[in-house]
């Protein structure tokens, strides 16, 4: 795997509408490397608006705006599985944040016991953002084309979940995916990244500077089930 370094400052991201977005906070330079790098490796789908197609997070927390900005080129539906409590305030705060996503500067949110929903238009299609409470592997169950598959901030020390999503799990992920090929962007954490993976994906070093959780290595490529040996 080859390691490309990425040290130049991008404050701004210009969205898929053409509007610009500047993330703010401690993450901000990181994640706009990390947005700009993931648009750059992955091919984006000719028929996005009729595919239908989906990104999963695992072990979310509430990091919901930068891989939803990563995946608005690829993705209409966005799933963030959390097995942990979703406050208020974080409700709102996201919907927010989402809301400067949308082409007409609004959101809508539903809230019910398993999670909240959130919908928004971007580049004029509609957007559906899943805030699941649920445990992650109940995402297996569910029959949906997996577009995208986003992971980070899930090791050990961090109350992570201790699955191995980047290995035992992928296989299982990337036959959700109904083209047979499946972008990933992860961290590789923990359990490391599948062994017949790791030749698609580029290893990329975001702010290696940092010691925050959500910086340093990624992984950000395109695997198939062929290259995992699997059937589709
Ligand atoms: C350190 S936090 C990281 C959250 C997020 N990935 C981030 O980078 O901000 C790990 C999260 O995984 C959640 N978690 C642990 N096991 C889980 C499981 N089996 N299913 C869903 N969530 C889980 C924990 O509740 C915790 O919020």
């Amino acid at each position: 795997m080859a390691t490309l370094q990425y040290d130049k400052h991008i404050p701004e991201i210009v969205l898929p509408n053409s509007r610009s977005f500047r993330l703010t906070g401690s993450y901000s330079e990181s994640d706009c490397i990390l947005i700009y790098k993931s648009w750059d490796l992955l091919s984006r789908p000719k028929t996005l608006f009729k595919d239908n197609s989906v990104l999963f997070y695992p072990s979310a927390g509430y990091d919901l705006l930068t891989p939803t900005i990563v995946g608005l080129p690829f993705c209409t539906t966005f799933y963030f599985y959390e097995c942990s409590g979703f406050p208020f305030t974080k409700i709102k705060m996201l919907q927010q944040k989402l809301s400067l996503l949308s082409d007409d500067s609004r959101c809508s949110l539903s809230e019910h016991s398993n999670g909240c929903d959130y919908q928004f238009t971007h580049d004029n299609i509609v957007r559906n953002v899943y805030w699941v409470r649920g445990h992650n592997k109940s995402f297996l169950e569910k029959n949906v084309n997996l577009s995208m598959y986003f992971h980070r901030g899930d090791s050990p020390g961090e109350g992570g979940s201790g699955e191995y999503w980047d290995s035992e799990f992928l296989p299982q992920l990337a036959r959700m995916a109904n083209s047979g090929t499946l972008r990933v962007v992860t961290q590789g954490q923990p359990g490391g990244i599948n062994s017949r993976a790791s030749k698609w994906l580029k290893e990329i070093s975001i702010n290696n500077k940092s010691v925050m959780h959500r910086d340093g290595l990624y992984f950000i490529g395109e695997v198939s089930t062929t290259a995992l040996g699997e059937a589709k």
